[in-house]
């Protein structure tokens, strides 16, 4: 069952002399329970589709049409007072840059047991108890003397789990987790992979993983959505997109995954275009190497590959 459904979302930006839209009928699903990860390069809308279900984007972009539905109701026409209980109990966010959330000038424990007040009424030792617990869950060390530390005590992927503990805190149903990997390294991208995991399989809470690296999310993910230039290109179940990416552009992310086979890793030629840029038809065409002449005049429509697989492209039949 779906928990959540982006449904034909488009949002574009204001400039000086013109509006320049930025996403294009951007639709997929969230399942209960579950972890669906949209992935794609610097700029192709994941942060803009993220913050759209929050209702917390820039003051120059503008959402011009869609539904976002939420447990049956469309978040669009939610007020501002009905959205701000929404975000953090129903839904909360690890931003991409987390640094912006924790406060410098409070101690990690006192936010942490803000938010415990806030969403889980609890205080005093009770509420203490519950921040130990959160601590333990995303795997910080000596939780009880950690949480009087100050922010900048804490290395950064220390951080990440401090943030990702309070986003547990929330006793949310979706939890939004924008590039919470990127700044850390390997070892800990793993380990925070893990976390995520571990949060959606043991309390039922369904992820919205945002990533620009395939290879990161392929142990983990249960269904992924490809990203390019503001719009889905495909999605599919993590198996069947494995084993059958049918986008060109989802095989050249595919190409450029590491393997430990020692094979030669291909990169994408080109640069995905700027809002600025006008190219008619696909807009992966520039770059395809099964370009045809459909491809530079029309704008590939979604096509079912199996039942659960989409595909933007007119090379599936
Ligand atoms: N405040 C803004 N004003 C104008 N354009 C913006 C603004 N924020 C984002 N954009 C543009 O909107 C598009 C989508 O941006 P978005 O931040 O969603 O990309 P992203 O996929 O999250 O990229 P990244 O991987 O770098 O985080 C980009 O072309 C970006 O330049
Ligand atoms: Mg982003």
């Amino acid at each position: 069952m779906a928990i959540l459904e982006v449904k034909n979302l488009n949002l574009g930006f204001q400039f000086e002399n013109d509006f320049r839209q930025a996403l294009f009928d951007v639709s997929f699903s969230l399942e209960k329970g579950k972890m669906l990860s949209v992935v794609g390069e610097s700029g192709c809308g994941k942060t803009m589709s993220a913050m759209s279900i929050l209702r917390l984007i820039p003051k120059t972009a503008r959402i011009t049409s869609g539904e976002i539905i939420f447990n049956g109701e469309n978040l669009l026409s939610k007020t501002e007072r009905e959205m701000q209980h929404i975000r953090g109990s129903k839904i909360a966010l690890i931003p991409q840059d987390p640094m912006t959330s924790l406060n410098p000038l409070y101690t990690v424990g006192d936010q942490l047991l803000e938010i415990i007040k806030i969403h889980q009424n609890l205080k005093g030792e009770e509420a203490e108890k519950k921040a130990i617990e959160a601590f333990d869950a995303v795997q910080i060390p000596s939780a009880k003397s950690r949480l009087s530390n100050y922010p900048h005590e804490f290395s950064g992927g220390m951080k990440q789990r401090a943030i990702i503990a309070m986003a547990l805190c929330c006793n949310a149903q979706i939890l939004i987790a924008d590039e919470p990997t990127t700044a850390l390294d390997v070892t800990i991208q793993a380990q925070i992979m893990n976390i995520l995991n571990d949060i959606k399989t043991n309390n039922d809470t369904s992820v919205l993983l945002i990533t620009h690296d395939l290879a990161l999310v392929s142990e983990y993910t249960d269904d992924i959505a490809v990203m390019y230039a503001g719009r889905i290109v495909e999605q599919a179940p993590n198996k069947e997109f494995f084993t059958n990416p049918t986008h060109p552009y989802s095989q050249a992310l595919l190409k450029s995954i590491p393997s430990n086979r020692g094979e030669k890793l291909e990169t994408i030629q080109g640069q995905p275009p700027a809002l600025s840029q006008k190219i008619d038809g696909c807009k992966f065409n520039p770059r395809c190497e099964y370009c045809t002449d459909i491809c530079k005049k029309e704008i590939p429509q979604p096509k079912q590959v199996t039942s659960n697989h989409q595909s933007c492209c007119f090379l599936i039949k």
